[in-house]
């Protein structure tokens, strides 16, 4: 009987142990693209093994579904305790500006980041010196992503320029080579846009668009958007149907030469697909953007009012540490967001990634929420769509132009 009585009390002690605490955290890491953020898991788990963590994701590259999904439980007053948003505008100019975030300042104070991450982007995540959000990686987004075996199959090697580009799509073409550049739903067009526009525009004059310096009415944008229109025409004709991860696929079975993407693809290749970097999938910076690296940064915040606070600052903690990042990063494809990451735990992808970080000149990316508030990434979806359908590309402009104007760019 006492020995029955003993084995309840201690099974009630487990109980209660066992939910001794709760942390929601929301990215749209699922599936192929989950296996980094289950290592940060797996860590947290380790180091607060009472804790039910309930890792909620909304598929969808780039973050089109959760987005939306994030809106209606922020709007309804049930934020998650921690979620993922770009580093940047995109958190900024909506959840702050709104008050939904709680200022970091003292986290980033306690635990050193400071010092631990590039003043830039802490000037990225920060407003009149107040963080916002725990950067846990930086990704590139201008890089062309080839099969090097079928590239050396079909005689051509990755274009250096975007008039290079056309003239090697013309010969792919000629092989008999319907597609020779892949892209997938409405925001990899969109991508594809971005890097055209740096490559065609330079990128001070792509800084100079996001200070409102220079208009999308500009002769040298519409002049982008065309030579967007010419490069689309050698592209697959069912893109809208296709994921980043299939469009990615068309690469390493060769039908498509070439992708445009971010380096998410080398987690995916290299992760997922189990591909030796330079033997099984190459790289090489988007055509006319060589010593260019179009950034961004996956960042989680602190929404005010979460249920579990403790529990999340622990996560944000775990995120921005050394371990937590090398944990993370090496899977993702992505580099870490300090300073002091050990480059021994990356594959020849991340290390030549994390040399140009340092060597390279940085612009941030439009797609992934570095340089624009979220009004105008998402209404820009339109203009691309209209484009590709229509090609008139100073309507277009026009269009960017308005929407740049009501998102209050460069005020
Ligand atoms: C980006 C995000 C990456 C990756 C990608 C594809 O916006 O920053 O981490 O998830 O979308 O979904």
């Amino acid at each position: 009987m006492k020995k029955a009585l003993l084995l309840a009390a201690a099974l009630a002690v487990t109980t209660s142990a066992s939910a001794a605490g709760k942390l929601e955290i929301f990215s749209w890491w699922s599936g192929d693209e989950g296996p980094a953020l289950e290592a940060l898991v797996k860590l947290y788990k380790a180091k607060y093994p009472t804790v039910a963590v309930d890792n909620a994701t909304v598929s969808g590259g780039a973050g089109t579904n959760a987005k939306a999904v994030l809106k209606t439980r922020m709007l309804g007053g049930t934020p998650p305790d921690s979620f993922q948003a770009h580093a940047g505008q995109e958190l900024i100019g909506t959840w702050v500006v709104a008050g939904r975030m709680e200022d970091l300042s003292s986290l980033f104070k306690s635990e050193g980041w400071n010092k631990a991450f590039p003043k830039d982007l802490l000037k990225l995540i920060s407003t009149n010196g107040k963080p916002w959000s725990v950067p846990v990686n930086v990704h590139r987004s201008n890089v062309m992503w080839y099969n090097p075996a079928k590239l050396k199959a079909w005689g051509v090697t990755a274009p250096k320029t975007w008039p290079e580009f056309l003239k090697t799509c013309t010969t792919l073409k000629a092989k008999g080579v319907a597609a020779p550049l892949v892209v997938g739903e409405n925001w990899t067009q969109q991508h594809l846009w971005e890097s055209v526009m740096i490559g065609t525009l330079g990128a001070a004059n792509w800084e100079n668009l996001w200070a409102g310096k220079l208009k999308f009415t500009d002769p040298r944008v519409v002049a982008g958007f065309t030579t967007f229109g010419k490069v689309m025409d050698c592209a697959n004709k069912d893109a809208s149907g296709l994921s980043w991860q299939q469009a990615s696929d068309r690469i390493i079975d060769g039908t498509s030469a070439f992708n445009v993407m971010g380096d998410w693809a080398a987690g995916y290749f290299a992760t997922t697909k189990k591909l030796a970097p330079n033997t099984g999938f190459g790289w090489a910076p988007a055509p006319g953007t060589t010593k260019t690296f179009v950034m961004l940064a996956d960042s989680f915040g602190l929404p005010k009012g979460t249920k579990n606070r403790t529990e999340a600052i622990n996560w944000l903690k775990l995120m921005g540490s050394k371990a937590g990042q090398d944990a993370f990063n090496p899977l993702k494809g992505s580099i870490a967001a300090r300073t002091d990451s050990d480059l021994s735990k990356y594959n020849t992808y991340g290390k030549s990634a994390a040399a140009d970080w340092k060597s390279n000149k940085i612009v941030g990316s439009l797609v992934h929420g570095a340089v624009a508030p979220e009004s105008f990434m998402s209404a820009f979806g339109a203009v691309i769509d209209q484009y590709v359908s229509s090609r008139n590309s100073a309507g277009a402009a026009a269009a960017a132009q308005q929407l740049a104007v009501r998102a209050g760019i460069g005020k």
